[in-house]
């Protein structure tokens, strides 16, 4: 088989921060196994693999033990406590890679284990002329708009994108437009704060094995583990 042709030069920002409470499992989401790894595992496997340097690890303060078991034997990585909201976590993320200042940064959510190379070459190319490129996916099934369990409206659906992480930027621009992003609880994403400040945020094809693990049913849903040998290999 060919070698696949070299990325640029990128570092990671694995956001592992939240509660996990829509998820109802005994400890955070992101710890929990899927496909006989911890969650968060998969994607900081894949980042890597696939060259990231270094990979940012932000994680609940509390919850370094269940950190350093889930991704124990990785080399690479290194952990960082997050904040209150994802936009801090990432925040959070951002600082720990100021004395790398990497060119590029990835930022994905741990909930997204199923991490595939071609996302990641498909955001470092669009990134080479612009601040920003996302995964998006587009919309099958008709929209309405709902008040109160009552139709009010349509949307139109082939104008909407499905928006999933990782999300690519130029490390600068990223971090300088968090630095200057008025928190709002709404806050969505990264492009979002991106865009705000004036930036360019370019669109590539994402990936349904992207799906964002978030609700009881989305563990249910995954082939049963496969364990050989110890450890997660
Ligand atoms: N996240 C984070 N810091 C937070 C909140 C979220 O790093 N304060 C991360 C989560 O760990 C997850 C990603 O952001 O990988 C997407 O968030 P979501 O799916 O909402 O995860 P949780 O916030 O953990 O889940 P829930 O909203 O159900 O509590
Ligand atoms: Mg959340």
């Amino acid at each position: 088989m060919a070698e696949a042709a070299p990325l640029p030069s990128y570092a990671a920002i694995v956001v592992a921060a939240g509660k996990g409470q829509r998820a109802g499992q005994p400890i955070p989401k992101q710890f929990v196994l899927w496909r006989g790894k911890p969650v968060v595992r998969h994607s900081v496997e894949a980042f890597l693999a696939n060259g990231a340097v270094p990979v940012i690890v932000v994680i609940p303060p509390d919850c370094e033990a269940l950190a350093e078991d889930a991704l124990r034997g990785l080399d690479g990585y290194r952990l960082v406590p997050g904040g209150a909201t994802r936009q801090e976590s990432v925040a959070a993320g951002l600082q720990a890679l100021r004395p790398d200042n990497p060119e590029r940064v990835l930022i994905h959510d741990a909930a997204r284990p199923d991490l595939q190379r071609p996302v990641i070459e498909w955001l470092l190319q669009e990134i080479t002329d612009h601040p920003g490129a996302i995964p998006v996916l587009p919309v099958v099934d008709s929209l309405v708009i709902d008040e109160g369990r009552t139709m009010a409206g349509t949307a139109d659906r082939d104008v909407l994108r499905r928006v999933q992480t990782p999300q690519a930027f130029r490390y600068l621009d990223i971090l300088d437009a968090h630095a200057s992003w008025q928190k709002e609880p709404t806050a969505g994403d990264d492009a979002q704060v991106l865009r705000a400040s004036g930036g360019v945020v370019r669109l590539v094809k994402g990936d349904e094995r992207l799906a964002k693990l978030t609700f009881a049913e989305d563990f249910l849903s995954a082939p049963p583990p496969v364990r050989t040998g110890t450890g997660f290999d």
